[in-house]
């Protein structure tokens, strides 16, 4: 019989909260996260542990047929993936961050400034759409470090609780995107797993109503 693949992160902020989204549906998982690829007991599920930015290719391309990821990385990197459900946790910002000292007005004073981030394309697409010119420093991971240490005058990451500014000594001062977990199907799957994938939509939608 066929399963349906889903990608769910394999560590950071969405890990937790997808698996206790998958249980709360009544689908257990054989293993934890030490293994790549799990499967259900009770329902025609496979579970893949990937990284959280490798997973829209692997939507793209059919590997896996849907995803719980997080709607910022569809924004940057999932162009043609649809996404069917929100999930309402992992909420975030995608925003701008600046020194604590800086007095940035509005995206116009990052004319001709240096800019750290991991979402390239979310901010190539804002400065288009504001006409302001750029130099984009594309890092993986502690962007918020990028400003101290002279690499950038400015950042573009995520922000939940803020904190991570603020150790930093950076503040918010313009909002790209609100951002949370989401369902997403790849463009590739076949009328068997959708059939799976419909089911497991309408038991998480009765899970999101019992949450409100
Ligand atoms: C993420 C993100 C921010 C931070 C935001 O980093 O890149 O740095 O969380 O969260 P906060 O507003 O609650 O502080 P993460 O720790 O996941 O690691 P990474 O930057 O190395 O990917
Ligand atoms: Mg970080």
């Amino acid at each position: 019989m066929s399963k349906l693949k889903i990608a769910v992160q394999k560590s950071g902020r969405l890990h937790d909260d997808s698996m206790t989204i998958l249980k709360d549906v009544g689908i257990s998982i054989d293993n934890g996260k030490d293994q790549l690829k799990a499967s259900a007991k009770n329902f025609p599920l496979e579970v893949f542990y990937l990284r959280n930015g490798d997973i829209p290719q692997y939507l793209k391309d059919g590997v896996v047929d849907a995803a719980i990821i997080g709607e910022n990385v569809l924004i940057e990197k999932g162009n043609g993936i649809s996404v069917i459900e929100k999930l309402g946790f992992s909420s975030c910002k995608v925003s701008i961050a600046v020194p604590k000292s800086s007095n940035y007005k509005s995206i116009i004073d990052l004319e001709g400034k240096r800019i750290a981030t991991s979402y390239p394309n979310t901010v190539n697409q804002f400065l288009n759409q504001n006409n302001v010119n750029a130099k984009l420093h594309i890092i993986n991971g502690s962007v918020e470090i990028a400003p101290n240490i002279g690499l950038a005058d400015a950042i573009v990451d995520i922000v939940s609780s803020g904190s991570t500014l603020f150790k930093n000594g950076l503040k918010e001062v313009d909002i790209l995107l609100q951002s949370q977990a989401v369902l997403a199907v790849s463009p590739l799957i076949n009328s068997e797993n959708q059939n799976i994938l419909n089911k497991l939509q309408f038991r998480l939608q009765s899970v999101l109503r019992g949450r409100q």
